[in-house]
């Protein structure tokens, strides 16, 4: 077959071209990114033992199904007008997560910020427990059994609460859950994503700042309109 050779080098050039753009090049821009300065110390700060194990919990409740944990550059969607963060994500918010769990479906809103969005305990167990009980007409489901029900009259543990004649008991995998959800904040300002001027104890931008001017995550600028997170 005379085309042979032109075939075997078609599939070495797309084969060589794909692992350059998508393995290499890649790995030159972000492979070397390390903790920064930002914030009240290095960024991004590490996680409790307890949101560690919250972590795992999370991927094992399968919860990336339905969440992500990526806020979208303005322009890019309406992640910003759904009030899912105050600047979008980058990669150094990742740094120390193993893995990193981006998700793979909206079905729920992002969770970049929930930590910061929703900073309440008891909101998230008796949301987890029992989702409509916070979100009316919630279509989330609800994880009953990461939670204790005994019959009332103990003395009632931290974060608990009576529901008729039960006393509803979260169980360390709750616990261990929620310390991860709260954990997630995208807040720091980083020179690659500053966040709103009104945010930061920055000085003005023209004092050296590294905000680029016509800051794109300044909220005025959003020209999405909001979209009902489905
Ligand atoms: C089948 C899809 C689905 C799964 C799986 C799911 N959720 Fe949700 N989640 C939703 C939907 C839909 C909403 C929006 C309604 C609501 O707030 O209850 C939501 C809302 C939330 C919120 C509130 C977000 C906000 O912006 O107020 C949190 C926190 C949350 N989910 C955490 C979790 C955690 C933790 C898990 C895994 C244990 C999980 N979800 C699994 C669908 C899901």
């Amino acid at each position: 077959m005379s085309g042979g050779p032109l075939l075997f080098l078609g599939v070495l050039a797309t084969t060589a071209l794909s692992f350059w753009t998508l393995v290499i090049a890649p790995a030159f821009q972000l492979g070397r990114q390390d903790l920064v300065e930002a914030g009240a110390g290095r960024y991004p700060t590490g996680r409790s033992g307890l949101a560690q194990r919250g972590a795992d919990v999370y991927r094992s409740m399968g919860c990336v199904e339905c969440h992500t944990q990526q806020v979208r550059p303005r322009g890019y969607g309406s992640d910003f007008a759904r009030g899912w963060g105050e600047r979008r994500t980058v990669a150094q918010d990742y740094l120390r997560d193993r893995p990193v769990l981006l998700g793979n479906l909206r079905i729920g809103p992002d969770l970049a910020n929930i930590g910061a969005r929703q900073p309440d305990p008891k909101w998230h167990f008796e949301h987890l427990y029992d989702p409509k009980r916070r979100v009316p007409g919630s279509t989330m489901p609800a994880y009953r059994f990461l939670f204790e029900r005994r019959s009332a009259g103990g003395g009632l543990p931290e974060d608990a609460w009576v529901e008729g004649e039960y006393e509803i008991i979260p169980t360390p995998e709750a616990h261990a859950l929620v310390a991860y959800l709260l954990s997630l904040q995208s807040q720091v300002s980083l020179p690659e994503a500053p966040l709103p001027q009104s945010l930061t104890n920055a000085p003005p931008a023209d004092a050296g700042t590294n905000a680029p001017a016509g800051d794109t995550n300044t909220p005025a600028a959003a020209t999405n309109p909001p979209a009902p997170a489905k």
